[in-house]
């Protein structure tokens, strides 16, 4: 599995840094939580934030907008260096003119789905996406308690050939659940950033058998 680790739980003050930590640490992709305070009742950093800590990696940026309007953002965060970029099916932008301006600006688009949110109702869009979201918490605030029962769209998705990202509760035991779902990138953030040893908590995610190193 590809491990993205989420910015969401570094140390705001040091992003730059914090970037390069992931890196070093074995990192495939950075993942970065864009709140709005409206879609979901946090907020977190826009498009300036990720544009500055751009040129700290050659990492692909897997950019989460949880916001209402996600559509009218998609240029900022193309300009700001975003590789993929995941909105939600439940937020207020037409979901194919999103997925459209997202891939005709040479990113990769992907929908993200809340826990409460069918899987039944992304499947009109897989011709135009790269990558469903399937979120294992309500989206909002890292540190919660995965979801088991998500696997469920997990295998759906899969048996329809979908890349699979899953974000939430990500540590090494339930990545074994993930791994056995057939999801292809796990988000981490308390599991990663707060580990004693970054680069051991990715080896372990990414294994998915459940050993710590
Ligand atoms: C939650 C965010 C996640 C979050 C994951 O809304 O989308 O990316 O940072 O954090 P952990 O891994 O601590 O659950
Ligand atoms: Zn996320």
């Amino acid at each position: 599995m590809l491990i993205a680790p989420s910015m969401l739980s570094s140390d705001f003050s040091k992003l730059g840094e914090e970037t390069i930590r992931m890196e070093r640490a074995g990192a495939d992709w950075i993942h970065l939580d864009v709140m709005d305070a409206h879609f979901v009742p946090n907020l977190t950093f826009g498009a300036p934030i990720v544009g500055a800590i751009r040129r700290y990696t050659k990492l692909p940026f897997d950019v989460h907008l949880m916001i209402s309007e996600p559509l009218r953002y998609v240029d900022d965060f193309l300009k700001a260096g975003a590789d993929i970029i995941s909105f939600h099916l439940e937020a207020e932008s037409s979901v194919h003119e999103t997925l459209r301006a997202i891939r005709e600006g040479g990113a990769k688009p992907a929908v993200a789905i809340k826990p409460k949110t069918p899987v039944e109702a992304v499947l009109p869009f897989l011709d135009e996406l790269d990558m469903v979201l399937v979120m294992t918490v309500e989206p909002g605030f890292g540190g919660q308690s995965f979801m088991e029962p998500m696997m469920d769209k997990v295998r759906s998705l899969k048996s329809r050939g979908v890349f699979v990202e899953v974000d939430g509760g990500i540590n090494p035991q339930t990545a074994v659940l993930a791994k056995q779902a057939g999801v292809d990138a796990c988000v981490a953030g308390t599991s990663v950033f707060h580990a004693p040893d970054a680069a051991k908590a990715i080896a372990s995610l990414r294994e998915g058998n459940g050993v710590v190193l």
